[in-house]
């Protein structure tokens, strides 16, 4: 890509949070529904954390396509107090397989905090080498977290619905197989055929 930019924002979040961290806020689980599906044909990549009430966003791709997409984020009520902490053009992408990763907080990072004696995740504050740390710990963790319970997601339950269909689906199949040929079987012993 021509201008491929990297930029890297703070901010902190709007909304009050339903989940321990352990699984995906359904907010944040929307947020990420919205960037995937408008990243990708935009060719923008890149990863979100949250942790401690803060966000931390990395975005990947073309200079005036990410700068558009940072200005639109300016307006997003989910979030406010946006920082800048680092923006540059770079010859690679670091997050080339994502539309938007994401990750909580989790273990790893907390530790990496502790090193730099910080003792919750307030990317606000951090050095220029701490993000890019953060960012390499990103980069390289593989995203674990799974979205909060369908019931606190706000959204209706058809795709599992519709899984567990796809489930049965084998089942039904055979079963209404044996149940034709059974009834095959009955009429030509009946004479019938
Ligand atoms: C923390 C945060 C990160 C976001 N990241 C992205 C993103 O990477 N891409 C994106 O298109 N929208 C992102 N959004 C949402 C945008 O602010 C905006 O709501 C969205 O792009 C509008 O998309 P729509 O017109 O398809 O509804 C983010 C919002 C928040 C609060």
């Amino acid at each position: 890509m021509a201008d491929l930019l990297r930029l890297v924002y703070a901010s902190e979040i709007n909304f009050e949070p339903s989940t321990d961290g352990s699984t995906i806020d359904p907010v944040i689980s929307g947020i990420l529904a919205q960037s995937r599906r408008n990243n990708a044909p935009r060719n923008i990549g890149g990863v979100l954390c949250y942790g401690d009430g803060f966000f931390f966003q990395c975005l990947e791709g073309e200079r005036w396509v990410v700068e558009t997409l940072y200005d639109r984020l300016l307006g997003d009520e989910r979030h406010r107090n946006m920082t800048l902490l680092s923006k540059r053009p770079v010859a690679q992408r670091m997050f080339k397989l994502w539309s938007m990763k994401f990750m909580n907080v989790d273990a790893r990072i907390r530790r990496m905090l502790q090193i730099e004696n910080l003792e919750s995740f307030e990317p606000h504050s951090f050095s220029d080498l701490m993000v890019e740390r953060l960012l390499i710990e990103l980069r390289d963790a593989s995203e674990k977290q799974r979205p909060a319970p369908l019931s606190t997601q706000g959204w209706s339950g058809r795709s599992r619905q519709a899984g567990a269909t796809r489930e049965l689906m084998p089942g039904l199949m055979f079963a209404t197989a044996t149940g034709v040929i059974a009834i095959i079987v009955g009429l030509m012993l009946a004479g019938l055929l």
